[in-house]
């Protein structure tokens, strides 16, 4: 991360969260997360978004350690997202530096009174900047372009271009698991989040691509995770697959569910075959691995098998609320094959297909294959079909 030094323009007054045990009361993130914010030093001074409340001293020392710094006070405060846990410093905020104008939309106002009744826009319009979407904020130096981006990932969301240096204040979006100070690779705990969290409203995300075409970016910096400044096309680039449900990867997801150990062995067979084939596979069991994960594992890849078996006349608990996850996430456009295992009543195929219907593209390269309590050679003969309708 970025070093905070004195008399730099833009000066990170994050945090990092790592006694968080749930992100968003779902999501596990056993290398915490970061709450960003920035103060832009332009000819006036502009703090971006706040942070979660149970941080908002450390927030707060950040930032008069700052301004102090650059004998500078806060002129305004962009709210680019109300989400708490971006939100959940401004009331503190605004007590201790009152004067400051809180730039914000419409929507966020009406958000903003909800969870801070002191701050009403229509009560006290004066410390309020409204702006419209295309609207700039001068701040001595250069403009801050305010750029509307609905449902990425709240009504009322913004992001913000700074035509002093070329920086998108990009809000969620770009965002990352994991605190600044772990060390892991930006993709998986990118897409982890990204699917997780905005993976529904992709339609949106690529309704901003547009409003973001022509802008010289060259810096990106998200309300969480790092600041990113080298080789953006890669980002950006998987954010457009992410956004346009396009798979990164042509290979194998199977995802499974086993009770006594037989669907499980079936699945790890086909795997094998797989693997023997030469086709890049990855294996999870529903039950135990991280949902976020797996949901998006099926999003990187072209191919997804479900294996499951029936119970009380459906599908087995985690892989109905696998599906439901990506259902909910618009899983889409991807090739999909079935194996469903039951004793006297195999029936989870058949529910397995009623969820994906509310999926659009998807495709079934094989009929379901049906084990009856224990794979056989009936079994094997149908993994191997698979196997080549999967290459
Ligand atoms: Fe990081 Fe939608 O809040």
């Amino acid at each position: 991360m970025e070093k905070v030094k004195k008399n730099n323009r833009v000066v990170y007054v994050g945090v990092n969260d790592r006694a968080v045990d749930l992100f968003e009361g779902m999501y596990v993130v056993p290398n915490g997360v970061s709450y960003n914010s920035y103060i832009i030093f332009g000819g006036k001074t502009a703090v971006m978004d706040t942070v979660d409340h149970r941080f908002s001293a450390e927030w707060l020392a950040n930032i008069k350690k700052a301004v102090f710094a650059a004998d500078s006070r806060p002129d305004y405060l962009v709210v680019s997202h109300m989400e708490p846990d971006h939100s959940g410093s401004i009331a503190e905020f605004m007590r201790i530096f009152p004067d400051v104008k809180i730039v914000g939309n419409s929507k966020t106002f009406v958000m903003l009174a909800e969870y801070f009744p002191e701050l009403d826009a229509e009560k006290t319009p004066e410390r309020f900047i409204a702006v419209k979407d295309g609207d700039t904020l001068d701040l001595g130096d250069g403009e801050l372009k305010f750029i509307f981006a609905p449902m990425v990932h709240w009504p009322e969301v913004m992001v913000e271009f700074d035509t002093a240096d070329g920086t998108l204040y990009s809000a969620d979006g770009f965002g990352k698991f994991g605190a600044l100070d772990c060390d892991e690779p930006w993709d998986d705990e990118a897409r982890r989040y990204y699917i997780g969290i905005v993976g529904k409203y992709g339609a949106q995300v690529q309704a901003l691509f547009k409003k973001l075409a022509g802008l010289e970016i060259k810096t990106i910096r998200p309300l969480h995770g790092p600041v990113l400044s080298d080789d953006l096309g890669h980002y950006l680039g998987l954010y457009d697959k992410w956004s346009s449900y396009t798979p990164e990867s042509d290979g194998v997801m199977i995802a499974y569910t086993s009770v006594y150990g037989h669907t499980k062995k079936a699945a790890a067979a086909l795997k094998n075959k797989l693997d023997a084939a030469g086709t890049h596979c990855e294996i999870f069991d529903l039950a135990r691995a991280d949902r976020a994960e797996c949901v998006a594992r099926a999003f990187k890849y072209g191919k997804l098998v479900l294996a499951t078996t029936t119970y009380n006349g459906e599908v087995f608990p985690a892989m109905r609320e696998f599906i439901a996850w990506l259902v909910e996430r618009n899983y889409q456009n991807r090739k999909v094959a079935l194996i469903e295992n039951g004793t006297w009543a195999p029936v989870a195929a058949k529910a397995m297909q009623t969820m994906l219907e509310k999926c659009k593209g998807i495709e079934y390269v094989a009929e379901p294959i049906k084990i009856r309590a224990a794979a056989d050679a009936e079994t094997d003969a149908a993994l191997d079909a698979l196997v080549t309708a999967l290459a």
